[in-house]
């Protein structure tokens, strides 16, 4: 099996610690004095642009006290802190941008290229490969301004990262989408990309999300609650981490994550899904597998035996729905040959039993030996729970047979923990094999 000679080992990766932020005009800014205090615990260099607005809402003496560093503000100022071309010394300073908060007004003038202040110039002068992060605030319908979502598109097309906004009451008193992640949350998420911005580059992982649809005829179909969230939550995080996601995605509440590192095909049924993965998997070619794949989709387990070929009324349909099995994906992708098989393969069982129940583990148990997956996570579903939420609870089987109850957590945080064992577990996997080939090297050369 190939070796995977680009996962860093942990000394090998390198971190990004010097972040620029740049605070543009919104309530939200009295929150980056703390953001700067938890980044600079977590041992970020902090350099912070504020735009004219921002200062409106937080004073450039409390963000130079709490970042350690001159504010810049001014894209022609010659005072002694803030030397000529700022755009350009602090484009280049930066290993990464954060913007917090973003407002509609600045994504929009980050979407359109214009750098008519210090702010924006920054990120016209930025290289590409800079990993650029922003945290929006807003009010709930601003962020769904039509013109808003399409800012917010192009940008993330372009590799930039939103981190939230989340669900919650805004300053103007609104409850909605539109509310900044609490500082605590963004430095954990700064932290963790430091930690993991290149555990997967040059990798590739395969993921399933959201809901099948089986036709039962044209219009109507069977179907489950999943909202997507978790898988899209895990492309965004294996694409966070250097990887090349192949996100194959049913039917979802939510939009589909847009990153130039994942590439998204629609499947509907959970037969065209086993299609696309099966494709997939034999297209990389032997010897060249998925690293990971993560099963995350909820699959419908029947279909209707004979869908009708067009509408039928009450009258000509019988009330009988003869159903047959869908293709196992899971299980086809976790029995494939060894070269075509993804090297790590995981189940994402939705049950109806409490985490951290004797019957919860029972039945994840009997269905990892099932499935044939190396690892089996497994999720309490019950009364409404995690389907469409923004947390979720998991406890994790592996391959030794070893069950891990994890804390409550958002499904964002969550996918990025997997992630972050997913990498482990293939760092052992390459020690191991280097390890075998040194010993069959001695051997034969003795
Ligand atoms: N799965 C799959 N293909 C199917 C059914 C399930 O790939 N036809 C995958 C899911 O994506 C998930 C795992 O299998 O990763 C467990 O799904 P779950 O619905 O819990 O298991 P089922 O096989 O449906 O078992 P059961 O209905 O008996 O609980």
């Amino acid at each position: 099996m190939a070796k995977n000679p680009s996962l860093l080992s942990a000394a090998d990766r390198t971190c990004p610690p010097r972040l620029s932020l740049v605070v543009s005009g919104g309530i939200a800014a009295y929150k980056v004095p703390q953001l700067c205090r938890e980044l600079r615990v977590r041992g970020f260099d902090l350099r912070v642009v504020a735009t004219q607005n921002a200062l409106r809402f937080v004073a450039k003496e409390a963000l130079a006290q709490a970042s350690g560093a001159a504010v810049a503000c001014d894209l022609f100022s010659h005072d002694q802190d803030c030397e000529d071309m700022a755009h350009i010394r602090l484009a280049r300073w930066g290993q990464c941008v954060l913007v917090v908060p973003a407002t509609a007004n600045f994504l929009a003038r980050l979407a359109h290229g214009l750098c008519d202040d210090l702010g924006t110039a920054l990120f016209a002068a930025l290289e590409q490969h800079v990993p650029v992060f922003a945290a929006p605030a807003m009010n709930p319908q601003m962020w769904q301004n039509p013109a808003n979502v399409a800012n917010v598109a192009v940008l993330q097309k372009r590799g930039v990262e939103l981190l939230g906004p989340c669900v919650g009451r805004t300053a103007c008193n609104e409850v909605g989408t539109g509310r900044m992640l609490e500082p605590l949350e963004l430095a954990e998420r700064m932290e963790a990309f430091r930690a993991h911005a290149r555990m997967f580059v040059g990798q590739s992982v395969l993921i399933t999300a959201a809901a099948t649809r089986e036709a039962i005829d044209p219009v109507r179909f069977l179907s489950n609650r999943s909202s997507g969230k978790q898988g899209f939550a895990l492309a965004r995080a294996f694409a966070a981490s250097g990887a090349e996601v192949l996100l194959v995605a049913g039917a979802s509440s939510v939009p589909a994550p847009v990153s130039p590192r994942i590439t998204t095909v629609v499947a509907e049924s959970a037969e065209a899904m086993a299609r696309a993965c099966r494709s997939a998997c034999l297209d990389k070619g032997r010897g060249a597998p998925f690293a990971v794949a993560v099963c995350a989709a909820a699959v419908a387990d029947f279909r209707a035996r004979h869908p009708y070929g067009s509408k039928p009324s009450k009258r000509d349909a019988a009330c009988t729905l003869a159903l047959e099995e869908t293709p196992d994906i899971l299980r086809e992708l976790s029995t494939m040959e060894q070269g075509i098989r993804p090297r790590l393969v995981v189940g994402f069982a939705a049950e109806t039993e409490a985490v951290a129940s004797a019957s919860l583990a029972s039945k994840q148990r009997t269905k990892k030996r099932a499935k044939g997956c190396d690892w089996l996570i497994a999720n309490d579903v019950s009364d409404g729970k995690v389907f469409g939420g923004e947390v979720n609870r998991i406890q994790l089987l592996d391959e030794t047979g070893k069950m891990e109850v994890w804390d409550v957590m958002t499904k964002e945080l969550l996918a990025r923990r997997i992630v972050v064992r997913t990498a482990q577990w293939l760092q052992r996997q390459n020690k191991r094999q280097d390890e075998q080939q040194s010993r069959l090297r001695a051997t034969t050369s003795a």
